[in-house]
């Protein structure tokens, strides 16, 4: 448990190798170069008042609050912008200056409500903390004259408010917006007594570029910027340091708790993935915790027509059970299987996988990150030797070239995307590959160097034709290549790029890419400096995801842009724990640590720990299942926390084969759309009732921890471990940190974590065993984990997904910031005030040829299906592509995404389909089934007999 209030040092650490000697008040203090005086007497535990400055900006010197007396040095100079010098003294308190300070806060106050009593800040506002600071006692100029004390409050954002008349005009908030966020949405407009906070051209914020990411609120040292839900609650009295459940950067936030009640959650200063930064979801959206739809009761019923029936934890469990042991005695063992999700902890997946592998006895455990980062982990193990990542988020402030392929960081990775455009201002060179203009391509003070405008479908064509460019223009890095790849494979490789086949003027017909601007960025990554890649779902949600992977990894090894900070294959994940779900051992061919379940050493191992024979052959992946239970061979699933029926391509796919099993049992906390097709539900619990750990992007490990009790009486782990004794496999775990040492004793790259050492840490970047023992933030320095990195050939091959006049158009898929992934949290929040509808994003020249206008209902038809959405007309997408964003269950994204896959991994090819778009009038036929078929469920579970519930 922390304390509410967390010391602030005034201004950012810094880190030079000079060390500086200096005198504060007759102490000595020795700090970096670089350091404030503020900071150094903050260190020596000598407090300067302040309002201006803060750690988290840069100092601003506005308030004049902070002046000390420095020996030698005329007037008195403001600490926070005053760097320390060797042998310097400074006195920060004497009479002379406490009357100055008093004086500056007099006329502060003279302009501020006396409200302080009522006032949302009240106990933690720094204003009311500083009057008090230096002795202030009176006002000598009154009350009276002009004044701000009726300027209007701006109530537009959901999340905060914007009292104006409790402005010091400070500018915190516009610096935090500058250097934290980078939207640079806030100015300070007008000058002397006029001037005031302005979102945008004087808007209000809901009407301006603010991305409600919370930096000015969380910056500003009086009540003008104030969260709404501490307004409505008060004061917390208690906070605990948990991460964010949202996307893969893993923000760590303090939960400020009043009680049970969540009052607010603040972003982590201390947090090793954030630094103290959040955006709106993990910030804000969390009311979908406590939302009215949420399922709080175990519920069974026999068939999908039923009403459900409220019963008891003891009844849903042993039902759940004996259906899935009557479903193995009649259809055998492999007629049933379990998916987890990445929305899970760690400790559940692993339970997830534990029960599947040894409480059903086969290896049918899938999970969602099968349709997103699957091609990564294949595609990393083969060339580089290990499934993840290669750097920390930190690293990218040492890249000089950021290489963003098939990634939309602003809005799919926020928090790291601030941090990426911090160092892009800063000077580093950016080459965006995407077919879409996303917002990182230009935006304030940032334009890309390259945008390599592809056609969807193309990466591979695009990545070997810059690796062309890198081979015959001599710009390998051959010393790198020598001494750390295996030679044969290299020579292989560059034998296959250097074919003219794949030079940038062959392939711009493929890729759509003019050569020139092909050569000119395989140039700049080349020769650029450290050259960091950040990819995402545009990368490996392809039939060729796995390759284009393998084409990243061979590019950054032939440029030698590997084993150092600054560089690397970083890919992004979507959500929270997909780098987690993976090392859990989630896919079927693959324990924890990602070991073929075809090792017998390694199964050996596993044996002897569960205490059973576990089978060597590896198990369905989630469209195995889905054939499956079409051919009538699989007849029973256990979904913790994922919702196939909305994520997975070609929906009446799989609500088809869902409604060819005999028993699906869903734990989630809404009944989603999975749900609808369940006959057994068990009520989840959100990541603030449970303890546990994510593994973000960077392989990091971080705690999840306990703020509120579980609604629904039970932890998603306890559940699972419930269902796993019912089924005769006996699990007795009292906490999940005992999870955490079972997967530490039987995964090698795991040795090293316990919740004391992350405790004690932080977070722990994978591997941590005894060689690193404090993590690993950087992978592959001194050799690959496989010893030499392994060069592959990557021949281009294009989709079967071809446009042609019946389908003319490529459908392509992304997210967007306010909404995460199926949207069953964030659209049962305000988010939803930002993206209500996903919309269908078409270029001007198709609008038109089709007769659509801007807000149009426009039919979009493939090989798999048809669905509407109304038209967003823009230049953002290129002709002869459209785009949407798939948050809506009803908008049916995936009604019309095909079965196509990845070769290696089944990753479903999201991001190409062949569509034709007309306008049409009203919702598709798909559609109105749809909204029938909620409609019933939903009225089915509003008729839930509850009889059993009440006995
Ligand atoms: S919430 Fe974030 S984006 Fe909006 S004004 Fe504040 S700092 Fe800027
Ligand atoms: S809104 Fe807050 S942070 Fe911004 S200038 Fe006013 S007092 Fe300072
Ligand atoms: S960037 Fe991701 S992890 Fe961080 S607050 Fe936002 S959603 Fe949460
Ligand atoms: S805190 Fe130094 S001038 Fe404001």
């Amino acid at each position: 448990m922390r304390s509410i209030v967390e010391q602030d040092l005034g201004t950012p650490r810094r880190s030079d190798s000079v060390a500086v000697t200096l005198s504060i008040d007759g102490r000595e203090v020795t700090v970096p170069a670089g350091t404030s005086v503020m900071r150094a007497a903050a260190e020596a535990g000598i407090s300067i008042p302040k309002l201006c400055a803060t750690e988290q900006l840069e100092p601003f010197g506005s308030c004049r609050l902070c002046l000390v007396e420095i020996q030698g040095a005329r007037g008195l100079p403001a600490s926070c912008t005053t760097p320390v010098a060797p042998g310097m003294q400074v006195c920060t308190q004497n009479e002379r200056l406490a009357q100055v300070r008093r004086g500056v806060m007099e006329l502060y106050i003279s302009d501020h409500p006396l409200d302080c009593l009522t006032c949302p800040a009240n106990g933690h506002c720094e204003l009311q903390d500083m009057a008090g600071a230096v002795g202030l006692r009176e006002v000598r100029y009154g009350y009276e004259g002009a004044n701000h004390l009726d300027a209007p409050k701006d109530e537009s954002n959901p999340y905060f408010t914007f009292d104006a008349s409790k402005c010091i005009v400070c500018s915190r908030c516009v610096r935090a917006c500058d250097e934290q966020q980078g939207t640079l949405a806030l100015t300070i407009q007008g000058r002397g007594f006029d001037s005031k906070v302005a979102p945008s051209q004087n808007v209000s914020f809901m009407d301006s570029e603010c991305v409600s990411c919370g930096a000015c609120v969380q910056a500003c040292p009086t009540a003008t910027l104030s969260e709404k839900s501490l307004i409505q609650h008060g004061q917390a009295e208690h906070s605990l340091v948990t991460t964010c459940a949202y996307c893969g950067v893993g923000c760590s936030f303090r939960a400020e708790m009043r009680g049970e009640q969540l009052v607010r959650m603040v972003p982590n200063k201390d947090g090793q993935a954030n630094h103290g930064h959040s955006c709106v979801k993990g910030r804000f959206a969390l009311g979908y915790a406590t939302h009215p739809d949420r399922i709080l009761k175990p519920m069974i019923r026999s068939s999908i027509s039923e009403p459900w029936r409220e019963v008891s934890w003891e009844q849903a469990i042993a039902h759940a059970a004996a259906e899935f042991k009557r479903i193995q005695a009649k259809y055998g063992k492999h007629s049933v299987g379990g998916i987890t999700s990445s929305r899970c902890t760690n400790e559940e997946t692993y339970l997830v996988q534990k029960l599947v592998r040894a409480g059903f006895g086969n290896n049918n455990v899938d999970t969602c990150a099968r349709v997103c980062h699957s091609p990564t982990g294949y595609g990393l193990k083969q060339t580089l030797g290990e499934s993840a990542g290669t750097q920390n988020f930190d690293s990218v402030m040492q890249a000089d070239v950021i290489f963003v392929i098939g990634a939309n960081p602003t809005d799919g990775h926020p928090v790291f995307a601030s941090q990426m455009k911090r160092r892009l201002r800063q000077g580093a060179r950016l080459i965006v590959a995407d077919p879409r203009r996303i917002d990182l391509v230009r935006t304030p003070h940032i334009q890309a160097a390259h945008h390599l405008k592809l056609r969807p479908g193309t990466n591979v064509a695009l990545i070997n034709s810059l690796a062309h460019v890198i081979v015959t223009e001599a710009l390998i890095d051959e010393s790198f290549v020598a001494a750390r790849c295996e030679l044969p494979s290299f020579e292989k490789w560059r034998s296959f790029v250097s074919d003219p086949r794949h030079s940038p003027e062959a392939m711009q017909a493929v890729t759509g890419v003019p050569a020139a601007e092909v050569r000119a960025a395989a140039r700049l990554y080349a020769t650029g400096g450290n050259a960091a890649i950040y990819y995402g779902l545009g990368v490996t949600e392809h039939s060729q995801g796995s390759t284009m992977v393998m084409g990243i990894a061979n590019l950054a090894m032939a440029t030698g842009n590997l084993g150092r900070e600054g560089v690397g294959v970083n890919p992004l994940r979507g959500q929270n724990n997909v780098q987690g779900s993976c090392d859990m051992g989630s896919f079927p061919h693959e324990f924890p640590g990602y070991r073929h379940v075809s090792d017998p050493a390694v199964r050996a191992l596993f044996e002897g720990a569960w205490g059973v024979p576990l089978e060597g052959e590896p198990g369905l992946r989630i469209p195995n299942m889905f054939e499956a239970a079409l051919d009538g061979e699989f007849k029973g699933l256990y979904i913790e926390g994922e919702d196939i029926a909305q994520s997975d391509p070609n929906t009446q796919h799989v609500t088809a084969a869902l409604e060819a099993m005999e028993c699906v049992v869903v734990q989630d906390l809404f009944l989603n759309e999975s749900a609808k097709f369940a006959h057994v539900f068990l009520p989840g619990s959100s990541f603030l009732e449970k303890d546990g750990t994510f593994t973000n992007a960077e392989r990091r490990i971080s705690r999840v921890r306990q703020v509120m009790r579980p609604k629904s009486g039970y932890a998603d782990w306890q559940i699972t471990q419930l269902l796993s004794n019912a089924l005769g496999f006996p699990m007795n775990y009292s906490h999940p940190s005992q999870i955490m040492e079972e997967i530490a004793s039987l995964t090698p790259t795991f040795t090293g974590v316990s919740f004391e050492r992350i405790d004690q840490l932080g977070s722990i970047q994978w591997p941590c065993n005894d060689t690193a023992p404090a993590g690993t933030p950087t992978m592959h320095i001194d050799s690959f984990v496989r010893g030499k990195g392994r060069f592959l050939v990557t021949e281009y091959v294009p989709t079967q997904e071809k446009v042609n006049s019946r389908f003319p158009l490529i459908l392509t898929t992304g997210r967007i910031l306010s909404q995460y992934n199926v949207g069953a949290q964030t659209r049962r929040t305000e988010n939803s005030r930002w993206h209500e509808e996903d919309r269908l994003e078409i270029h001007p020249h198709d609008a038109e040829q089709r007769g659509i206008a801007e807000g149009d209902w426009a039919g979009i038809q493939s090989r798999a299906g048809q669905t509407v959405l109304r038209a967003r007309i823009t230049e953002r997408v290129q002709p002869g592509v459209v785009y949407t964003t798939f948050h809506f269950p009803e908008s049916g994204a995936n009604v019309i995404t095909t079965d196509n896959s990845d070769w290696a991994t089944n990753c479903p090819e999201y991001k190409v389909t062949a569509v034709q778009v007309t306008r049409v009038s009203q919702p598709s036929e798909w559609q109105r089934r749809f909204r029938e078929f909620s409609d019933t469920q939903e009225s089915l579970l509003k008729n839930a007999d509850v009889f059993l519930a009440q006995k």
